[in-house]
């Protein structure tokens, strides 16, 4: 038996071989077994003798079994270890990386000109009343200019603002009888049909200075030196007269469109130069209402459109690329 036990296990070649010989040797039903119980029909001398015999034999084949386990034992802890090793040569996938948006990266961009001339930034409510928005920026309730922006009310005093203006009156308030530099960003709201250049929201940037000696000289400096940082040292400025109810003198700025002289510039159509923000001397009338007297006070304010800015400076041909978040839009300002 322990021949053939011993010989059968050293040929084995696989773990569930060795298992089976286990249960075939030593297990409750194998030779073994069988004898170890008989023991009790044994005279005393044999009991010893066979008993002896046995436990030799199941011994030599547990010590040949253990042996073997052990081996497979190992040999499974290596292909293991095998099998999950790590080869750090491989190629990685790339992961995907979010940006900030192009919007946002143009508000920043302005914002960032601003701060370095002084500015502070101030926000205020997009739901607005109806006296922030437009009353006390000169434009009482039946004047004609509210029809240059058509508004989504809310109540009849409430309105989803139209202009980040708003936000002057309030600082004005808080501010009474102090020197004014802020710019205010923000979203704003107007009854537009959307199209290539318009859109039921967009952003504004608001600018407003008020002291003691503000004047028109200090308005074009200060919109020169913005516009060079934005758009290039080279970049030209040129003023138009226009109208706003709550600045006067009001004026339209003009950049060069020096990124595409010649035939064939949509952007300003070859005339040389495109509109990008309107402009003015802060109207006594608002100075008034909102706690400064005009005798010493005087100021300027400036708003524009950021998407406006970012398109021209970026040659972007639909407002509408801004809201709807095609990557294939997007992914093209990752790296600017
Ligand atoms: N708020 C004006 C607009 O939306 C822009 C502007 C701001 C003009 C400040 C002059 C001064 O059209």
């Amino acid at each position: 038996l322990k021949v053939e036990a011993l010989e059968k296990l050293s040929k084995v070649s696989i773990k569930e071989e060795l298992q089976e010989l286990r249960v075939k040797y030593l297990g409750k039903k194998g030779p073994l077994t069988e004898i170890l119980r008989g023991m009790g029909s044994l005279s005393a001398e044999e009991r010893p003798l066979i008993g002896q015999v046995a436990n030799d034999v199941r011994e030599s084949i547990e010590q040949l079994v253990n042996e073997k386990l052990a081996y497979y034992e190992q040999q499974d802890t290596e292909n293991r270890l095998r099998s999950e090793t790590i080869d750090v040569t491989l190629a990685g996938r790339p992961s995907s990386q979010g940006a900030v948006h192009p919007l946002n990266k143009i508000v920043q961009e302005i914002e960032d000109i601003f701060i370095g001339m002084g500015y502070s930034i101030v926000e205020g409510p997009e739901v607005e009343q109806d006296y922030y928005n437009f009353e006390a920026l000169n434009l009482p309730k039946d004047h004609p200019a509210r029809d240059m922006q058509d508004s989504f009310y809310i109540t009849e005093e409430l309105l989803l603002r139209t202009q980040t203006s708003p936000i002057q009156v309030r600082t004005m308030e808080k501010m009474k009888g102090q020197p004014i530099k802020i710019i205010s960003p923000g979203k704003v709201y107007r009854r537009d049909d959307d199209d290539v250049t318009h859109s039921h929201q967009f952003t504004q940037i608001e600018g407003l200075v008020v002291g003691r000696d503000i004047r028109m000289s200090d308005l074009k400096g200060t919109l020169l030196q913005f516009v060079q940082q934005l758009y290039g040292p080279d970049s030209q400025i040129r003023m138009r007269p226009s109208f706003f109810p709550f600045t006067e003198p009001s004026v339209e700025l003009d950049v060069s469109c020096y990124y595409c002289k010649g035939a064939g510039c949509r952007t300003c159509k070859n005339t040389g130069w495109i509109e990008i923000l309107g402009a003015g001397m802060v109207h006594p009338r608002v100075l008034e209402m909102a706690g400064y007297d005009p005798k010493e006070w005087s100021g300027f304010a400036f708003g524009m459109g950021p998407e406006r800015v970012a398109m021209l400076k970026y040659g972007i041909d639909d407002i509408r690329h801004f809201y709807t978040n095609d990557v294939r839009f997007l992914n093209q300002f990752v790296h600017l």
